[in-house]
């Protein structure tokens, strides 16, 4: 005689589909592998039974199971636990998914005890909360190696504060900058992504457990003290909305999206920086690939595959948006497929940044083409402009002086202002003297620009100072 049978219950399969007593026959198996959500649910395995675990203290600190019914499931899930992470324990992919997998495999091991596990649960406030367990580890994780790579920027950065560069507007010489400014202009990137991070996980610091498939339950749960118990700042205000919200998935994927955006654009500096054209970087060798008919060739493939990857990203999140969008209220299977946008987007991010970084710190900056970058290209215009400023005279008419400079210098072929002589100068405006030369030289242009955020020596320290310290600790 079975255990069950012993009870007076028929005889159960533990590993039939949870739902599957009110059908006489089996789902089709092409049926049951469309459905599936194991393969892409799994990795929640230690995410579903922390939950599990807390909901089945709650139901037995209400007296809904008994102290020694929830003594056997404490143990059997921590046995599980520590038989997946071993390898002892294999996941059986023909479950449904990873909260049937695990239900079953734990009446397996218990027997009866296990089967009360989901009392007062649905799968769809389980999903929910084990979803919510996940980011809140994925996330914290992410944000550390979005952390490593700024410091990473910024330990370069520091060591170009005098590197003169070029920085374009419209890809245009604009005004010279330094390495060590381009790279803390990234680095400030990524910590506005590491801060929406941070921002988007306040929103799931509230459980849905104990919103039942969507009505909540009758029996006398305490949502609060399993919340509480799981390290939650409370519980979701409306059972209906708990089951079906998925903007934290949405939310998310749209940081990952941003995060990428940005990744991209660093890319596309980093691979045109190392064209022959400009040469500003030299990517290593480990970081690089070549062509398998053109010898020469030493491509900056992984720049490219990292912005490329971008249409995996935004595709996550159109997906997201997309499968939510027509959705009535509360749960519809629709959403089981929020989990691989969600997690294809997340792996991609953090496999970007790692690559990013390794390719970053091993590359050679090219100092010498950076600071040439700044010369014959009229960057300094706007500081001849400043120098007459300082004399007097109103900025429009400054700007118009300098611009007949630049003018002047185009008509009679020379390619900067400094290379005309002081009387032709004074030609355009008396106000030119022979200290203007040692004003507009590349370098004097960048060390006065002084204001906060500017790219001087003085004010790039102190960014460097300030991105080190949001650093600390956090990688
Ligand atoms: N695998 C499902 C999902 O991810 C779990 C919830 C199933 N709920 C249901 N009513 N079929 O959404």
């Amino acid at each position: 005689m079975s255990k069950n049978e012993a009870h007076g219950a028929i005889t159960h399969d533990n590993h039939a589909a949870l739902w599957h007593g009110r059908f006489a026959e089996g789902p089709d198996a092409a049926a049951v592998e469309f459905e599936t959500s194991i393969y892409v649910d799994e990795r929640m395995a230690f995410d579903d039974i922390q939950g599990s675990k807390a909901h089945a203290q709650m139901l037995c600190n209400q007296k809904i199971i008994s102290p020694k019914e929830n003594e056997e499931i404490q143990q059997g899930l921590s046995s599980i636990e520590s038989d997946l992470k071993s390898g002892k324990l294999l996941i059986d992919y023909s479950a449904e998914d990873i909260h049937s997998f695990i239900e079953a495999t734990l009446t397996d091991r218990i027997g009866e005890s296990g089967r009360k596990l989901h009392t007062g649960r649905s799968r769809n406030d389980q999903i929910a909360l084990d979803e919510r367990l996940y980011l809140r580890r994925a996330i914290p994780d992410l944000q550390k190696t979005i952390a490593s790579v700024i410091k990473t920027l910024t330990d370069i950065a520091i060591q170009h504060k005098e590197t003169l560069l070029t920085g374009y507007t419209h890809m245009q010489h604009a005004q010279p900058v330094t390495l060590c400014h381009h790279l803390c202009a990234w680095a400030w990137m990524l910590v506005r992504d590491w801060q929406r991070l941070s921002d988007s996980l306040k929103r799931i610091s509230t459980s849905p457990l104990g919103s039942g498939a969507l009505a909540g339950s009758g029996l006398n749960l305490d949502r609060e003290s399993v919340a509480k118990d799981l390290g939650f700042e409370g519980v979701t205000e409306n059972s209906l909305d708990s089951v079906s919200d998925r903007d934290y998935c949405i939310e998310f994927t749209s940081d990952f999206s941003i995060l990428q955006m940005h990744l991209s654009r660093m890319c596309e500096e980093i691979v045109y920086w190392s064209t022959t054209e400009f040469g500003f970087v030299e990517l290593s060798e480990k970081w690089s690939t070549g062509s398998s008919i053109m010898p020469q060739k030493k491509n900056p493939d992984f720049a490219e595959l990292i912005r490329g990857r971008t249409g995996r990203v935004y595709g996550s999140l159109f997906n997201l948006l997309t499968m939510m969008k027509g959705l009535p209220l509360s749960y519809n299977r629709d959403m089981q497929e929020d989990k691989a946008p969600l997690f294809e987007a997340l792996d991609c991010v953090k496999a970007n940044l790692t690559v990013f970084q390794e390719m970053v710190s091993t590359a050679k900056w090219n100092t010498q083409k950076m600071a040439l970058s700044c010369e014959g290209g009229f960057a300094n215009a706007t500081d001849v402009a400043d120098y007459l400023v300082t004399k007097g005279m109103p900025f429009r008419n400054a700007h118009s002086v300098a611009a007949q400079c630049v003018r002047l210098a185009l008509d009679t072929k020379r390619s900067a202002i400094e290379e005309l002589s002081l009387s032709e100068l004074k030609s355009i405006s008396p106000l030119f003297e022979e200290d203007l030369f040692k004003k507009i030289t590349s370098h004097a242009c960048m060390s006065a620009r002084k204001t906060t955020g500017g790219p001087s020596p003085v004010q790039t320290e102190k960014q460097c100072k300030k991105l080190l310290e949001f650093c600390e600790g956090k990688c």
